[in-house]
């Protein structure tokens, strides 16, 4: 690893696809020894770029120079082979294995033929030692938290000895704290002369732990920048081509009648510790109310339970009436709108058209059905152009199927599809998660006028910033409870912090 060889070289890399150009001739230096980061805007072509550096997507064009040699990377296999390990935000492990399990998959010590899963975890174990990761190897996969699962993927790339690693959008899923150990383990990996590519919208992220950035913009290099020599704000406007405006605009919110309340809700599993256990919460029209919380402390349970996707014990009112049953399609129809957390799972048909998913939940009625039943083509067509314009979804078909859309594109459609249908009420989960500093700016607008028209906002974000700048109220939820309310102004990271670790300062909530 010497100081002339550059840890990857990219050449002039293309890659068409239908409709778009994702990656147009993009050249570009990684270093051996720093964390190089990407940005750009959503559909810029980051991934793509990954992927085809990982021997996931075959390139039209262009050469990779691995530490100083050309490389043939036509499978993850060649990749992994020449040095190379991705972390992907869709974590690949094996839920009912174990940890070591995991780690090894594929790459089994042998011994006369049989696995050697002693040898294999004294290798992992050291690696252990030298990462200094605290991870229990008999441990299920399925029952650790994202942000341990997310260790057994960096794991499993360095267990087959990886010096450069890619991380593609990985603390989207982690708090602060589990961001904070990632980026240490970063800093000291290229410390010891490994090589890191960190892809992330979080700009004040990418300034804490890189050393480089690229920007990509449609598809081309914009240019790299010595982090200590740029800004959030610098790198915005290389990645969008204009100002962004970092802070949220919103006057005093005036807050109406109450359109949501909830009353000594809980969500339980028999034999489990409560989900959630009694929580009460009023959100009122032209107010949002934010919820704040380590993930897995209740909040997705809370809002699959408000938005009728899990039975629960208690009264939810939604502008005064309940629904006897748990029942989405029910609560829809209550001018409720859901942004789920989980956008794969829960946000969107992958197989579907961006057409067929943003009427996805209202497409059995009018006006997407006539009186007869039957679809209303044109009228479907027209609705889903004006989401797909005014969210600004890119590419700009109402055709392509969901799964061909980049991360964040397919976030807008799911936003864009919740908020186009004027609802009174939006329940809305890690609203921006994955989207680019423009378009929150975007989304986070549009959510502040929906709010001034009267709509009830409840917003989850494990985004402490976002919790902060866009709601009127702060609930912190702990343990499935609510532990404290603050007051936006009066709301600190720290204060927040504290609460969100269930301490109270003193006095029981
Ligand atoms: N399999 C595919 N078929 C068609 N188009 C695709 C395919 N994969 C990616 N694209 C398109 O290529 C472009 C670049 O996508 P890519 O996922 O690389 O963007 P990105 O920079 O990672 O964006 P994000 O920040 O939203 O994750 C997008 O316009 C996307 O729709
Ligand atoms: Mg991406």
């Amino acid at each position: 690893m010497s100081e002339e060889r550059t840890a990857l070289r990219l050449e002039c890399i293309t890659k068409e696809y239908p409709l778009v150009r994702a990656n147009d001739c993009i050249s570009f230096d990684v270093r051996w020894g720093e964390v190089h980061a990407v940005v750009g805007e959503n559909g810029a072509g980051k991934t793509t770029l990954m992927k085809i550096v990982y021997g996931m997507v075959r390139p039209d064009g262009g050469r990779i120079y691995v530490d100083g040699r050309p490389a043939e990377i036509r499978s993850p296999a060649d990749a992994i082979r020449l040095g190379i390990g991705m972390v992907h935000q869709h974590f690949m492990l094996v839920d009912v294995f174990t940890v070591l399990e995991n780690i090894v998959l594929g790459h089994e010590p042998r011994k006369g033929g049989a696995i050697d899963l002693e040898a294999a975890r004294r290798s992992v174990q050291a690696l252990l030692r030298e990462v200094g990761f605290d991870l229990d190897l008999d441990a299920r996969v399925e029952e650790l938290p994202v942000g341990l699962q997310q260790r057994v993927e960096i794991l499993k790339t360095l267990y087959r000895e990886a010096k450069i690693l890619i991380l593609d959008e990985p603390t989207a899923v982690l708090t602060p704290q589990e961001a904070g150990e990632l980026f240490r383990f970063l800093r000291g990996f290229v410390a010891r002369g490994n090589t890191v590519i960190f892809i992330s919208h979080k700009l004040a992220e990418v300034m804490e732990v890189s050393d480089r950035v690229t920007v990509i913009r449609d598809g081309r290099v914009v240019g790299t920048v010595d982090t200590p020599k740029t800004s959030v704000a610098e790198l915005a406007r290389m990645m969008v081509g204009r100002e962004v405006i970092l802070t949220v605009q919103k006057t005093p919110p005036r807050p109406g009648e109450v359109l949501l309340s909830v009353a000594d809700l809980w969500v339980e599993e028999a034999g489990k510790k409560p989900r959630v256990a009694g929580v009460n919460l009023e959100v009122r029209a032209g107010e949002i109310l934010g919820i704040a919380g380590v993930e897995g402390n209740g909040q997705s349970e809370l809002v699959e339970a408000i938005t009728g996707l899990r039975p629960y014990r208690g009264t939810v009112r939604y502008q005064g009436e309940v629904i006897a049953r748990p029942d989405a399609r029910r609560v829809r129809e209550h001018r409720v709108s859901h942004i789920p957390e989980d956008r794969n799972a829960r946000g969107l048909v992958l197989d579907f058209s961006t057409r067929d998913n943003l009427i996805l939940g209202d497409h059995y009625r009018a006006p997407f059905v006539d009186r007869y039943g039957f679809f209303r083509d044109a009228v479907i067509d027209d609705y889903a152009r004006g989401v797909v314009e005014t969210y600004d979804v890119r590419p700009r078909s109402i055709h392509l199927s969901a799964r061909h859309y980049s991360g964040g594109n397919a976030q807008k459609i799911i936003v864009g599809r919740e908020l186009y249908r004027k609802p009174r009420i939006l329940i809305a989960a890690q609203p921006t998660r994955g989207v680019d500093i423009g378009a929150i700016e975007f989304i986070h607008k549009q959510i502040v006028e929906a709010r001034d028209q009267g709509m009830a906002v409840l917003l989850v974000s494990a985004d402490l910033n976002e919790v902060m700048s866009l709601a009127d109220r702060i609930l912190v939820m702990f343990e499935g409870r609510i532990v404290g309310e603050v007051r936006p102004e009066e709301a600190t990271e720290e204060r927040l912090g504290l609460l969100m670790a269930g301490i109270t300062e003193g006095a029981p909530a």
